[in-house]
């Protein structure tokens, strides 16, 4: 019954990103990406994997477009790789990587689907990391200003809604501050310089989307996750509330109120942040939709960790957890949803990943059974129901994610698709929460043509 919740306008998708997915790191032209360099960093990535071939979705794409047709998706949110459009961050063009995504968005218009592409999920180019230190230099912001226009203007007819950013959180502050991510930096304050550079790449693009795109909608995504203390010490309660800003409210509070949080996080202050007359107001540009990542919450007792000054997260032995060790917590994301409406009003949001990671084996009799990660969307899908019961607006949902894929410094091992890849044979299977995710959106469909006659 969770999908005939839903309006018959709801717009139920699929989601991927370019790294994860692609492989074909070196063909047609693409240049190196900060994530191949990382991953050839020994012991930064479970056993030692890369992007190389991930799931060979360069060479397969038509056999990937069937499959969201067969599942009946309405949308696929895809990501843009950078370095195959500008191999050197910017200048000289990469035909050969632009025509790739425009024969994918023909054919999802073939198929019916609406392409949501996200132009950066992380994979900045190698030649930016080296002439400017990434997203540390302002001129990083500038060079994807070029690249929006760029792709914007090559392919902008075909797309119904853009993402500049794919969660800004960790391509800053877990990538400049923690190391945990490309290019392995650890200084909080290059995070947070980084994430200030980010937003404003953001603000630049946004107008050029517009301009080049006059028929697609404009958002951002941010990853979200409630924060709480781990015990009721006033020291638990105080890491919990400078994390809860760092990670929830950091990026929205100067995208809908124009300036940052006062809430200073240890040993950082704005004296130190380099910001340039009219970037507030650029970062502001008005978006038509807010995108929400979101997959569980985070218990957090302060204390010196080596990768995170603020704290360190409680492992929540106690909770039913997914293979990441990460808490199934679907109330988090009513809250999640609720805070952000009432706090800044986004006016219209988009569930752009949510999904959970299990270890899913093909039977003998060629099936994958996983009711596990089944119940995960269920119970999430009934907590953005009850959201929107409650009159918060959301407009969409993307389950992460389309197919199994390379989870960033987890390898393969991390497997959240809705279809199975045997990464051997690059065969792809349909797990049952695939077809699940099909029947519903049939249902949901069926309950509003039954409506309307
Ligand atoms: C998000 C990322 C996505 C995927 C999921 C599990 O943080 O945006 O690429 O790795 O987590």
């Amino acid at each position: 019954m969770t999908f005939e919740r839903f309006p018959g306008e709801f717009l139920w998708g699929v989601a991927t990103s370019a790294y994860q997915i692609e492989g074909a790191v070196a063909e047609d032209g693409r240049g190196p990406s900060i994530w191949d360099t990382f991953c050839e960093l020994p012991g930064t990535i479970a056993n030692n994997e890369t992007g190389m071939v991930a799931d060979d979705h360069y060479h397969r794409m038509p056999e990937d477009v069937g499959i969201m047709r067969e599942l009946g998706v309405d949308a696929y949110r895809f990501s843009i790789a950078w370095p195959r459009v500008l191999p050197e961050g910017r200048g000289p063009v990469n035909q050969r990587g632009l025509d790739f995504y425009r024969r994918l968005i023909d054919q999802l218009a073939t198929a019916g689907i609406a392409a949501y592409p996200t132009l950066y999920h992380w994979d900045l180019p190698q030649a930016l990391q080296d002439r400017y230190g990434g997203w540390i230099g302002r001129d990083a912001a500038y060079a994807f200003e070029e690249y929006a226009d760029v792709v914007s203007r090559a392919l902008g007819d075909g797309v119904a809604g853009w993402i500049t950013l794919n969660e800004p959180w960790v391509s800053s502050w877990l990538s400049y501050g923690w190391g945990s991510h490309a290019p392995g930096y650890r200084s909080m304050e290059l995070g947070m310089q980084a994430a200030h550079h980010l937003l404003l790449a953001h603000g630049l693009a946004v107008p050029v989307l517009r301009a080049n795109s006059p028929h697609a909608r404009v958002g951002i995504t941010l990853n979200f996750s409630p924060i709480e203390a781990a015990s009721d010490a006033p020291k638990d309660i105080a890491a919990a509330r400078a994390a809860d800003v760092n990670v929830n409210l950091w990026f929205l509070d100067p995208l809908y109120r124009g300036e940052y949080n006062d809430v200073l996080l240890p040993d950082l202050s704005h004296a130190r942040l380099r910001i340039a007359d009219g970037d507030m107001a650029t970062i502001g540009a008005k978006t038509d939709f807010l995108g929400v990542n979101y997959y569980t919450r985070f218990l957090l007792r302060s204390g010196p960790s080596p990768f995170n000054p603020l704290g360190e997260y409680v492992e929540q032995t106690h909770a039913e957890r997914t293979s990441m060790g990460w808490e199934v917590y679907p109330d988090g994301l009513y809250d999640t949803l609720r805070r952000i409406h009432e706090r800044y009003a986004p006016g219209d949001m988009l569930v752009t990943e949510n999904g959970a990671a299990y270890a899913d084996v093909v039977d003998l009799d060629g099936a994958v059974r996983d009711p596990r990660r089944i119940a995960y969307f269920e119970s999430h899908l009934e907590q953005v129901a009850r959201a929107m019961d409650d009159g918060v607006p959301v407009s969409g949902y993307f389950a992460w994610s389309l197919l199994d894929n390379f989870e960033w410094t987890e390898g393969y091992r991390q497997r959240f698709g809705l279809v199975h890849v045997d990464y051997e044979t690059q065969r792809r299977t349909i797990k049952e929460s695939g077809y699940w995710y099909r029947d519903g959106i049939a249902a949901c469909r069926r309950a509003h043509s039954n409506r309307a006659s």
